[in-house]
């Protein structure tokens, strides 16, 4: 009997895009990343939610919850502007931090533009779920996940 397809969230964190002011380009870039560099079958549930950490908290439990995602991957909000606080969202509904993501993401994306240092993405997992905070520019989703892939199916197992 085939196995029902792994479900991953992909939520995009933007005032802007929530509100159609601009296209969302982060989930697309997201989900075509994610196309590429996994092998077993996986449908995407994608959101696009402004920065407000109350519905924030509430997508994130919701695609993890009722969902039943194993893997949520957000875009944007990691800055340190003062609507910025999608990590705070993140440690609000995780049970347990993984800090090696940020830190590892943050590295690699120095050796690109200096400006990662103002990344606060983070990582953590909630039930059998890992919640993974990426940076809004487009640019940077391939460069972050490029740099801790290997450890999320191994992660999504450990938990699961
Ligand atoms: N990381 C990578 N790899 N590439 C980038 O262009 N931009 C940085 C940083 N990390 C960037 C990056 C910038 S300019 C900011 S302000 C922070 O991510 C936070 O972005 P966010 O608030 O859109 O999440």
């Amino acid at each position: 009997a085939e196995s029902t397809p792994a479900r991953i969230g992909i939520v995009t964190v933007s005032d802007r895009a929530s509100r159609g002011e601009y296209e969302d380009q982060g989930g697309p870039a997201i989900r075509s990343w994610l196309e590429s560099a996994l092998v077993s079958p996986w449908e995407p549930v994608a959101r696009v939610i402004p920065d407000e950490r109350e519905g924030v908290e509430e997508t994130l439990a919701d695609l993890v919850d009722s969902a039943g995602c194993c893997l949520v991957v957000t875009t944007g909000g990691t800055g340190p502007a003062p609507r910025d606080i999608t990590p705070e969202a993140t440690e609000a509904v995780c049970t347990k931090m993984l800090p090696g993501f940020g830190e590892q993401m943050r590295a690699v994306s120095l050796r690109h533009v200096p400006t990662a240092i103002l990344s606060r993405q983070t990582a953590g997992i909630r039930g059998c779920a890992l919640i993974l905070n990426l940076p809004g520019k487009p640019s940077a989703i391939a460069e972050c996940l490029d740099a801790v892939f290997p450890a999320i199916p191994y992660c999504v197992d450990l938990i699961g």
